[in-house]
């Protein structure tokens, strides 16, 4: 099939906080518009109570933050491979299985691809991290079947895979006039991948690449536990996180750490939690940051909390400072967060990030200062500390920085069309 006429094959870069769709046309760019023009659908659905139907991607955060009842999810893909997969939660009253809540997103990506495409795919090239899970190879495997599964109760009729850091080489290779050796980097909202790739101009048109991709590694750690790890340092202990109990012991951690997590944060408003807390709060030596949790839980404001801290980490990219207003649950208060401190909390998953990275280098037998280009991708690449601090491990590389949210889904178009046509 020739390059000239448009392929009947899509990729799907399924990722953690957003999802894009890309697609090979003659002159036109890979992505498709999915929402409002963008090319990026928020991974996120809200079963809206009053409406009883699903809305998706920033409608969902909007209707959301307005304040309409229901039920928000997110970060859908840390399910795969995860126990809880097998479980189901309760939707709009009724049990839903989690590997349906899958079904709904990725049938929601397809459909939105497929009428921006005017046509229906029938083939996809899906991105999968390098690992769904660490070092459980027998539930890495579970994650990507259970995606072929969903992908083929959707009506793909072929479904293969990419690794997304290769799919981001493939776009970026695009640009290139000499051979490099690079190290693809992809921090997104869930996971640190890394790839070795020899790119050249004049490999891009071969159709099987496995011999130019000298390693891959990586790492179950990216925004997603930056959140939580600020969270914990900068606003937990606002809402007594650390409490000392008459005991001298420290109050038990499980409830703040529920807390800081996305998917937990409901575990919070279940009363058996709420009785043991009040319990405990006879216990505490000060009792401010309890009654503080206890006005949280109140407001049922866990979700709204756990999207401040995400902004202000966000905003502690550009600025050293990004309070966060908390008056809502207590007139005045106020968690001061800095990028100082942002930084100092995130260091020990960097360290591991690091850790992940010295041992690929090392598996694939290269030295540090043969690597030309690091290529960043992913939105968790903007923390400055992370690229400081991988960069800083590579001597001779220059830094390149991808298009954030969009090299993926570009790439896996461009695979997506090689294996397809
Ligand atoms: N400027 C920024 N600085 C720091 N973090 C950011 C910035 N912009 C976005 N993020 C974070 O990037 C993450 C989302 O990145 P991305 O969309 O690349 O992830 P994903 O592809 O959905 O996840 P994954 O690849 O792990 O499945 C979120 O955790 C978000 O908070
Ligand atoms: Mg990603």
């Amino acid at each position: 099939m020739s390059i000239l006429s448009p392929a009947r094959a899509c990729g799907i870069d399924f990722g953690t906080s957003n999802s894009t769709v890309g697609w090979l046309r003659p002159g036109q760019p890979n992505l498709l518009e999915l929402e409002d023009g963008r090319i990026t659908l928020p991974s996120v659905i809200f079963f809206n109570t009053e409406e009883r139907r699903p809305v998706y991607g920033r409608q969902a955060l909007q209707e959301y933050l307005e304040g309409y009842e229901g039920r928000l999810m997110r970060s859908l893909k840390s399910l795969l491979g995860s126990r809880l997969l097998k479980s189901e939660t309760t939707v709009l009253g009724s049990a839903l299985p989690f590997r349906e809540l899958l079904g709904f997103f990725i049938g929601e990506l397809k459909k939105r691809a497929e009428s921006q495409a005017s046509r229906t795919f029938e083939e996809v090239v899906l991105g999968r991290p390098v690992f769904f899970v660490d070092d459980d190879s027998a539930a890495d495997q579970e994650a990507q079947n259970t995606l072929v599964a969903v992908a083929h109760k959707l009506g793909f009729k072929e479904v293969s895979f990419q690794y997304e850091p290769i799919a981001a080489a493939f776009d970026y290779e695009s640009t290139l006039e000499r051979e490099e050796l690079v190290l693809i980097i992809d921090i997104g909202g869930g996971t640190s991948d890394f790839s070795l790739v020899r790119l050249a101009p004049q490999r891009h048109h071969q159709a099987d690449r496995q011999s130019d991709i000298l390693a891959t590694g990586g790492v179950h750690i990216g925004g997603n536990d930056f959140d939580k790890q600020l969270s914990l340092a900068g606003v937990m202990p606002l809402f007594g996180y650390g409490s000392r109990m008459k005991s001298d012991a420290f109050m038990p951690t499980s409830y703040h750490l529920n807390l800081a997590t996305w998917h937990t944060i409901n575990a919070l408003y279940a009363q058996k939690t709420q009785l043991a807390l009040q319990n405990m709060r006879y216990d505490i030596v000060d009792a401010t940051g309890i009654d503080r949790l206890f006005s949280l839980i109140e407001q049922r404001a866990g979700h709204w909390l756990a999207m401040r801290v995400e902004d202000s980490k966000i905003a502690l990219s550009e600025r050293d400072l990004c309070p966060i207003d908390l008056s809502r649950i207590e007139p005045g208060l106020v968690a001061e967060l800095t990028r100082e401190l942002f930084e100092s909390a995130i260091e020990p998953l960097l360290e591991r990030i690091r850790a992940s990275l010295a041992q690929l280098l090392s598996n694939a037998d290269i030295k540090a200062d043969q690597v030309d280009t690091l290529f960043f991708t992913g939105g968790s690449s903007g923390v400055s500390a992370l690229r400081r601090s991988l960069a800083a491990m590579l001597p001779n590389a220059r830094s390149v920085e991808g298009n954030t949210f969009g090299s993926i889904g570009s790439g896996l178009a461009i695979e997506a069309w090689k294996r397809y046509g």
